[in-house]
């Protein structure tokens, strides 16, 4: 499968011939300008959460490409009232689409949409198939609840933290999560795009290397072989 980062928590994944894209903010984020959304053809969009900063483009691309929107209830619901296609899911629950398993995890963090309306509870996506199981964990602190994950979801083969702090986990705590998830291959997140979350890539690397893992920090519109 093919993973192609598209800045903040932004991206595109080639799975089982289907696009599914995380948290789409890309057109508000000048770091992404390389980026055209027209490029991204989703089948399905996964939202975290309801902030802009995940879900900025999320109705452009639903409607250009009449992809499916998963989240949690409440934001789904919020879609569906404009008309666009939804599966809503809810914290702890999993369902299998046809490119594979979705199971809807907790995240410690808050929520809302663009226009103040309740976003209910922040998530991150477990998906897995017969061959390969990956984490995105949207935004989160450090939690706990992450040491449940090799517990009922297949090992899995990498995953995506959030490192820039303040708002989320920094790098170091993102160690101690890579530990909680048995997980030693981890791409970063949520990093540079403003001034709160800039963050030494070289540190960063350095503290994941030094605990004995991989972080990987892929440059916007780059993609990886996993
Ligand atoms: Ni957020
Ligand atoms: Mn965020």
């Amino acid at each position: 499968m093919k993973l192609t980062y598209l800045g903040q928590s932004a991206f595109v994944m080639e799975f089982n011939g289907y696009n599914l894209v995380f948290d789409p903010m890309i057109t508000p984020n000048p770091l992404a300008s390389s980026i055209s959304l027209d490029t991204l053809k989703p089948n399905y969009i996964l939202l975290s959460h309801g902030h802009e900063d995940h879900v900025a483009d999320a109705e452009l691309l639903a409607k250009a490409n009449n992809a499916t929107i998963i989240s949690n209830y409440e934001i789904v619901s919020w879609y569906e009232s404009k008309g666009l296609k939804g599966h809503p899911m809810n914290i702890g629950g999993k369902r299998k689409f046809d490119f594979g398993t979705v199971k809807y995890v907790a995240a410690t963090h808050s929520s809302m949409l663009p226009d103040g309306s309740y976003g209910g509870a922040s998530g991150g996506f477990v998906i897995w198939d017969e061959k390969k199981c990956f984490y995105f964990a949207g935004d989160t602190s450090l939690t706990y609840d992450m040491k449940l994950i090799p517990m009922i979801c297949p090992a899995l083969d990498f995953a995506i933290l959030p490192i820039g702090d303040n708002f989320t986990m920094g790098y170091e705590d993102a160690v101690y999560a890579a530990d909680f998830i048995q997980c030693d291959k981890i791409i970063g997140c949520h990093y540079d795009t403003f001034g709160y979350i800039k963050i030494d890539h070289q540190a960063a690397i350095n503290e994941f290397k030094n605990a004995g893992k991989e972080l990987i920090l892929l440059n916007i519109g780059a993609s990886i072989e996993l």
